[in-house]
C-alpha cells in the first residue's frame, strides 16, 4: 500500500446544501490526522487545469452552515476524455497527492474510477439534492431540499385558498421522484406525480373535482420534474376538470439554504468517514448511510441500475391520506 501523506477534495456536478460542511469535515479531519489537504476548485474542470490551493483550519472556517460550496463545481466534458482523465491525475501526482475525495452524484464517481485506474485513491461521498444514488439511503442535500419545498409549498397554499384554486407544483430530482415523494407526503399533496409510477390524469382530475364537491378550498398536486412537462399536464387537467390551475416550477431555490440539521450532521459523518477510509488505505469505495449507518462500500455499487426497492408505501400511504 503506497503511503498517502497528502490528499484533495473536490465537489462535482450539482452543487447541494451541506457540501461545505462535508468540505470542512474532509479538511479538518485529514490536517488532524497529519494529512496535507488540497482543495481543486470547479470541480474535475479545475482539477485538470491545476486549480488546486492548500486548505488549512482557517480556510474552512465559517462555512459550515452556508449553502453552495465553497470549491465552486462544473460538469466537465474534458473529463469523459481520457485525455482528460491522463490531465487530472497528473496534476495531483506532480503535488505527490494520493488520494481524492470527490463528493457530488454518480457521474462524478465514474469520473473518480478512471481516476482510480490511473493509480489515485479515490472516496465518494454522496452529495446531491436528487438523492438518486444507488448504494446509499439518503444524499447530502436531500434533507434540506425537501424542507425547501416544504415552505415554498406551504407559501403557495395561502394564495391557492384564498383564491381556492389548483396548484401544480413542479420540483427538481432529474428522473428521481424523492423528492416529490417525501414533500408531498409531508405537505399533503392531493396527488403526487413522479417518473417511478404511471399516473392517469383523468383519475387525478376526477380526484380534484370530487375534492372541490366536498368542500375542499384548494389543491396542491406535486410533480417531480422527471415526471414530465408540466405545462402539458396543466393544460390537459384545465381539459379533464373545466377548471384552471396555476403552475410553479420551484427551480434552483431547491439548491440553495444552509442545511438542515439532518444534513450538516450527514456531512460531517460522511466527510469523517472518508478520511478514516483514506487512513486505512481504501480505494474505489463511496461512503453510504446504510439502515442508518455510516459506512464505506464499492464504488461500483453506485453504477448499478436502481436505487434499492421503490418506497411504494410512501406513495400508497400519500395516496390514502390524501382522499
Ligand atoms: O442534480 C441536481 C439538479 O438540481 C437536478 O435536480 C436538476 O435536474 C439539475 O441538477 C439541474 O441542473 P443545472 O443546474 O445544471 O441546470
Amino acid at each position: 500500500m503506497a503511503f498517502i501523506d497528502k490528499i484533495a477534495v473536490l465537489t462535482s456536478g450539482g452543487d447541494a446544501p451541506g457540501m461545505n460542511a462535508a468540505i470542512r469535515a474532509v479538511v479538518r479531519k485529514g490536517i488532524y490526522h497529519n494529512l496535507k489537504v488540497f482543495g481543486v476548485y470547479h470541480g474535475y474542470e479545475g482539477l485538470i487545469k491545476g486549480h488546486i490551493r492548500t486548505m488549512d483550519l482557517r480556510s474552512v472556517g465559517d462555512i459550515i452552515h452556508r449553502g453552495g460550496t465553497i470549491l465552486r463545481t462544473a460538469r466537465s466534458e474534458e473529463m469523459r476524455t481520457e485525455a482528460g482523465q491522463q490531465k487530472a491525475a497528473a496534476q495531483l501526482r506532480e503535488r505527490g497527492i494520493g488520494a481524492l475525495v470527490v463528493i457530488g452524484g454518480d457521474g462524478s464517481y465514474r469520473a473518480a474510477q478512471k481516476l482510480a485506474h490511473l493509480g489515485i485513491n479515490v472516496v465518494g461521498i454522496p452529495g446531491t439534492i436528487d438523492n438518486d444514488i444507488v448504494g446509499t439511503d439518503m444524499t447530502i442535500g436531500f434533507d434540506t431540499t425537501v424542507n425547501t419545498v416544504i415552505e415554498a409549498v406551504s407559501k403557495i397554499r395561502d394564495t391557492a385558498t384564498s383564491h381556492e384554486r389548483t396548484f401544480l407544483v413542479e420540483v427538481m430530482g432529474r428522473n428521481c421522484g424523492d423528492i416529490a415523494l417525501r414533500a408531498g407526503l409531508a405537505i399533503g399533496a392531493e396527488s403526487i406525480l413522479i417518473p417511478e409510477i404511471e399516473y392517469d390524469l383523468k383519475e387525478v382530475s376526477e380526484k380534484l373535482i370530487k375534492g372541490f364537491k366536498r368542500g375542499k378550498n384548494h389543491s396542491i398536486i406535486i410533480a417531480a420534474e422527471g415526471a414530465g412537462d408540466i405545462m402539458e399536464i396543466s393544460s390537459r387537467l384545465k381539459e379533464y376538470t373545466g377548471l384552471d390551475n396555476k403552475v410553479t416550477i420551484l427551480g434552483h431555490v431547491q439548491r440553495g439554504g444552509a442545511p438542515s440539521a439532518y444534513d450538516a450532521v450527514l456531512a460531517a459523518t460522511m466527510g469523517g468517514k472518508a478520511i478514516e477510509v483514506i487512513l486505512e488505505g481504501k480505494s474505489e469505495v463511496m461512503i453510504s448511510l446504510c439502515k442508518n449507518e455510516i459506512v464505506a462500500r464499492p464504488l461500483h455499487i453506485a453504477f448499478e441500475p436502481r436505487k434499492g426497492p421503490f418506497p411504494r408505501h410512501l406513495y400508497d400511504l400519500a395516496n390514502e391520506l390524501s382522499i
